[in-house]
């Protein structure tokens, strides 16, 4: 459950059906997340009124309403739900290896950072992000280091999640997931997320490592920050499986490279009157957009580009053509 799922249980158990604040800004996102965030985070309280925006607990607009959710005095806080908003898990950047990285790759770290926050507010609220060792200017939780929040925190689970690791995730529930604020845009940043997690573990913090892979290899899933952190929060709030959050993120450039390597592995080496040709079915494709966000010229565009020829598959098992090996 999101943030706003939980916040409707907590209204309705109220016998709230309806909301209402003051603030434009709930125009701009979904309204009931926008005020479940705004309460969660402590700035709003509710209370009997009206404010000049209502809407039901689908976010649909009512015209009037019995309660207003806006910085008050008094009226229900969000302590009365803290129990409930404990079990929320903390999103980390770890931005200790800044200095290698270029003024382009911080300004891209920058940027994802920002995204990273979006994407926290569709699920959960600002005081879940943090970023640690990077001086940003939104509304998160800042420390030094990693190390100073797992000290504040005392968490029994901490996941880091990392391409390089052995252990793949799976979906399975922390309350703390660690990101590398790295971005690959030049020089060979291969194996820096492990060196956060030795340095972490070196501290004296039990971290598990974790891998998001997709059909079993890391190529095609997303690796900018605020994607890995939006496919941790669907699979863990939204309790989808990894390969249909990994599809819902990924974009078709990143498909492609994928699409690449799964012709690669699947077109054949066929003879045709002495001469050898590479070619793949035309149904392999198919197969492949179901889990890749990839359409048919992209799929003709990557064959043609590695050289590989789209055949009907009755072309392939007539007889005019002799498979002679894959690739
Ligand atoms: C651009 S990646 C940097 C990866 C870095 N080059 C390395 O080899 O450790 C930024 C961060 O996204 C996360 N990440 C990217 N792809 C991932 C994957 N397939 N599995 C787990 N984490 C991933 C990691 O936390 C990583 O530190």
């Amino acid at each position: 459950m999101r943030l706003r799922d939980v916040f409707i249980e907590f209204l309705r158990e109220k016998g709230i059906e309806s909301i209402s604040t003051n603030s434009f800004k709930v125009l701009d996102e979904d309204p009931v997340q926008y005020i479940a965030r705004k309460f969660a985070s402590g700035e709003f309280k509710i209370a009997k009124g009206r404010g000049k925006y209502c809407f039901d607990l689908s976010g649909n607009f009512v015209d009037s309403c019995s309660h207003i959710a806006w910085r008050l005095r008094d009226g229900i806080s969000n302590t009365e739900i803290s129990e409930k908003l404990s079990d929320f898990p903390f999103v980390v950047i770890d931005c200790s290896l800044k200095h290698i990285h270029t003024e382009k790759e911080l300004l891209s770290l920058r940027k994802q950072i920002q995204k990273t926050l979006s994407v926290v507010r569709k699920y959960i609220w600002d005081d879940r992000l943090v970023v640690a060792g990077f001086d940003v200017d939104i509304s998160c939780r800042k420390y030094p280091s990693v190390e100073d929040f797992l000290s504040e925190m005392n968490f029994e689970r901490v996941v880091i999640l990392d391409p390089n690791a052995d252990g793949v995730f799976d979906g399975e529930k922390a309350e703390c997931y660690i990101i590398g604020g790295i971005v690959d845009k030049s020089g060979n940043k291969k194996g820096a997320t492990e060196k956060i997690y030795r340095r972490i573990e070196e501290n004296g913090f039990q971290v598990e490592r974790r891998k998001i892979l997709l059909r079993g290899d890391v190529v095609g899933v997303p690796d900018r920050v605020n994607h890995i952190a939006e496919i941790v929060l669907k699979c863990i709030l939204d309790g989808m499986d990894v390969e249909k959050a990994v599809y819902d993120v990924q974009n078709r450039k990143i498909a492609r490279w994928r699409l690449r390597k799964e012709i690669a592995r699947n077109a054949k080496k066929v003879e045709v009157s002495g001469k050898k040709f590479r070619v793949i079915e035309r149904s392999f494709f198919d197969g492949v957009r179901k889990w890749l966000k990839v359409n048919e010229d992209d799929f003709y565009r990557c064959a043609r580009d590695m050289g590989v020829m789209v055949l009907g598959d009755d072309f392939i098992s007539a007889k005019a053509l002799k498979v002679v090996g894959s690739l």
